[in-house]
């Protein structure tokens, strides 16, 4: 009896120890592979350089904020264009990924000062840069094999790896990312396993990651059957171990992809690799791994496909958001939205939170989207963006839940109560924060969402006066073709691109141009579409423009502001930034993400100066009665749009 429970005690030491080595610590697998230097000539070495580095940079920020783990850049300026690829494998954490690109972008430069191209080959990624395109290269004469060290017992083992890499080799050009990992027990080995990995370039066609690991397939079987080997080619890269190199729950679950697809087709791949006769032996293989995998009680991996695949909402019911806002009672209103009234609740739990009942009438087009659109809006977290927690349906009527914010709305800050109390530093983050939050909608979430209401009372903030952005992702629960005329949203005049509410033209620069009046209230502490009697009756981008164009920036920035707290240089780009986005052309304006890199570099934009600003005039009012019902664009030719003239 003792000894047992002293060989469980010492088994689940051995256990532990080895998930804290193998699960917890962080590794970039910098163990190095391959480098390879390419020879090609351009015509400037200094301006190659500039563009590689460049390159690299994007390549890096592409990784780190976007937590990809795959990214392609290029810059291509002086005709001495680079070209670069990065890619981590997929089981890595993105600081690993970081590191293992700072490891590699600083080794590659190994190869000679002349050299313009060149590859490097990591156990934990890849990196190579041209003077011309490649993304789309699967196979070159380079393609390579490292064999480990020989197997003792080899015929068990030999034959488990067969079916793990053609299950791979199968598998992982359909699946979506081109990446996959797997892990399969060796019979008889006293409970050793293969752990295998195979990734293509996310750039190739299905067929072009397909010939690239038929390649590697055939590379492998000159090393087996030996304990582990690498393979790689231009546009892929395969592994197997019999030692983890990744965690268990990190395996991805290929068996749908072994199943799909024409039957001709996987026989040739199998019959290239091993040839007919064991294809019997390999059928029963897989039938085996079938029956093992369903057996087995690992998780399937649903989140493989499944970084796009959607986690629902939380479905609150009604009767506890009526519990919560006291039967929606006046006092806990908090306010009165485009898309409908707001109240303050607190649920059972003690949670607080706001609900929003949706007054955006009834539409067959509503009924049908409204779970898939709060499906999408309850994936989409980023600091500077209200978190949607759910919803609820009672009849006709939709309720949305969002986390509460307790310190009201920028516009309260700028125009209400609390006017004048924001300082250069909070306005500076406020502007930042939301262009963040909107670049995040427009180029990082795997659907583009555009806003079409961005307006002060829509920027909340948080316990530290962190922006949020609210209300997204609602608008495209309105009929398509009339968001633009519904009166409620476009109450918002003074916000709207003139191309939008004019033509209905819809496009991210809608809300560049909404954020871009937001800015210059944030500056200025002038409402838009707001006469101001003292400032000789002048409109918000008017007296922008006019200022800066006489140099007179100074003069535009709110009087409650202290001059200590803020430059006039800075002062200046904030408000060029703010009219580049009011431009008339929407691709004169710029996109967020190039206005998040402007307000965070120093000194002035290059190259990109503001022209006159445009706006429509505050008396239009978009004609909802003559709309026809299926909104083809009725004619708005009363609508007057301004360009500004200084007087
Ligand atoms: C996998 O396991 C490790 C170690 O326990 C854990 O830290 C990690 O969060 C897990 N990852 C996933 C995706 O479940
Ligand atoms: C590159 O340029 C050098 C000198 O300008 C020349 O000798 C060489 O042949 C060129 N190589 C190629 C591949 O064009
Ligand atoms: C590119 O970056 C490297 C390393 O960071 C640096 O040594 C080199 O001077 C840079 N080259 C150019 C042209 O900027
Ligand atoms: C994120 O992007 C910014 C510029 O947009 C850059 O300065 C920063 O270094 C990037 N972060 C990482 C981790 O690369
Ligand atoms: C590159 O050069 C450095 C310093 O000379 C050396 O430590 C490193 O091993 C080299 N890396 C490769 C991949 O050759
Ligand atoms: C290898 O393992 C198999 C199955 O366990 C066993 O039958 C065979 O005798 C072993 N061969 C050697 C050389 O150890
Ligand atoms: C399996 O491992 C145990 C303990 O590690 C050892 O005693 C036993 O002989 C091994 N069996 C085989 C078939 O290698």
């Amino acid at each position: 009896m003792q000894q047992k429970s002293f060989i469980f005690l010492l088994l689940s030491f051995i256990i532990w120890s080895w998930w804290t080595l193998h699960c917890v610590v962080s590794d970039p697998q910098t163990n190095f592979v391959k480098i390879g230097c390419s020879q090609y000539n351009v015509t400037d070495v200094t301006i190659f350089h500039r563009n590689l580095n460049a390159t690299f940079r994007d390549l890096k920020s592409q990784v780190g904020n976007q937590s990809k783990h795959f990214a392609t850049a290029q810059a291509v300026s002086g005709n001495n264009p680079a070209y670069g690829i990065f890619q981590c494998r997929n089981y890595l954490s993105i600081s690993d990924c970081l590191k293992c690109f700072d490891f590699a972008a600083d080794h590659i430069r190994n190869c000679s000062v002349g050299v313009t191209g060149a590859r490097i080959i990591y156990e934990g990624c890849f990196l190579r840069y041209e003077s011309s395109g490649f993304f789309d290269q699967n196979t070159d004469a380079g393609n390579n094999i490292v064999c480990g060290d020989k197997a003792k017992n080899s015929t068990e083992l030999a034959s488990t790896v067969e079916q793990v890499i053609t299950n791979l080799g199968t598998a992982t050009p359909r699946i979506p990312g081109y990446y996959a990992a797997t892990k399969a027990p060796v019979p008889n080995s006293n409970g050793s396993s293969i752990y295998a990995f195979a990734q293509c370039l996310e750039t190739l066609t299905q067929s072009g990651c397909q010939d690239c690991l038929n390649t590697g397939l055939k590379n492998f079987q000159i090393c087996l059957p030996n304990t582990n080997a690498k393979t790689y080619d231009a546009g892929c890269f395969m592994r197997y171990s019999t030692t983890a190199f990744f965690a268990d729950n990190q395996t991805t679950n290929i068996k749908h992809f072994l199943k799909q697809g024409g039957s001709s087709k996987k026989k040739a791949i199998i019959g290239g690799v091993v040839g007919g006769a064991s294809l019997i032996l390999i059928l029963l293989a897989l039938f085996a791994l079938y029956i093992w995998s369903t057996a087995s009680k690992r998780n399937p991996r649903g989140d493989i496909l499944g970084a796009t695949e959607l986690k629902g909402p939380v479905n609150y019911r009604y009767k506890d958001l009526k519990a919560a806002t006291k039967n929606f009672s006046k006092e806990n209103k908090l306010g009165e939205g485009g898309f409908g009234d707001v109240y303050k609740g607190t649920l059972k739990n003690g949670k607080v939170v706001a609900v929003k009942k949706l007054a955006l009438g009834q539409s067959k087009q509503m009924e049908k989207d409204f779970e898939s659109e709060v499906k999408l809006i309850s994936n989409v977290h980023h600091r500077n963006l209200v978190r949607l927690l759910g919803c609820c349906s009672k009849g006709q009527e939709r309720f949305l839940v969002y986390e509460y914010m307790k310190n009201n709305n920028v516009g309260q800050f700028l125009f209400g109560e609390n006017k004048g109390s924001l300082s250069w530093k909070q306005r500076y983050s406020l502007i930042l924060g939301t262009a963040r939050g909107l670049a995040y909608l427009h180029e990082e979430f795997h659907v583009c969402i555009i806003h079409r209401d961005i307006k002060t009372s829509n920027i909340l903030l948080d316990d530290d006066f962190q922006p949020k952005i609210a209300d997204f992702g609602l608008a495209r629960l309105l009929p398509k073709d009339q968001s633009h005329l519904n009166t409620k949203f476009a109450g918002t005049m003074g916000y709207t691109a003139p191309e939008y509410a004019m033509h209905g033209q819809l496009s991210e620069k809608v809300d560049t141009y909404s954020y871009g009046v937001v800015l210059l209230e944030i500056i200025s502490g002038q409402k838009s579409g707001e006469l101001k009697i003292d400032e000789a009756s002048e409109l918000l981008l008017q007296r922008a423009w006019k200022l800066y164009d006489r140099g007179m920036h100074i003069e535009f920035v709110d009087k409650t502001l202290d001059p200590n707290e803020y430059d006039a240089e800075e002062v200046k780009k904030i408000i060029e930034i703010g009219l580049l986005c009011t431009q008339a052309s929407p691709a004169a304006r710029p996109t967020m993400s190039e206005i998040v890199v402007m307000l965070k570099s120093k000194g002035l934009l290059e190259n990109k100066k503001p022209t006159m600003p445009v706006y429509v005039d505050p008396n239009f009012r978009p004609r909802t009665n003559g709309s026809t019902p299926n909104g083809t664009s009725s004619s708005h030719a009363t609508v007057s749009i301004s360009s500004i003239s200084g007087r």
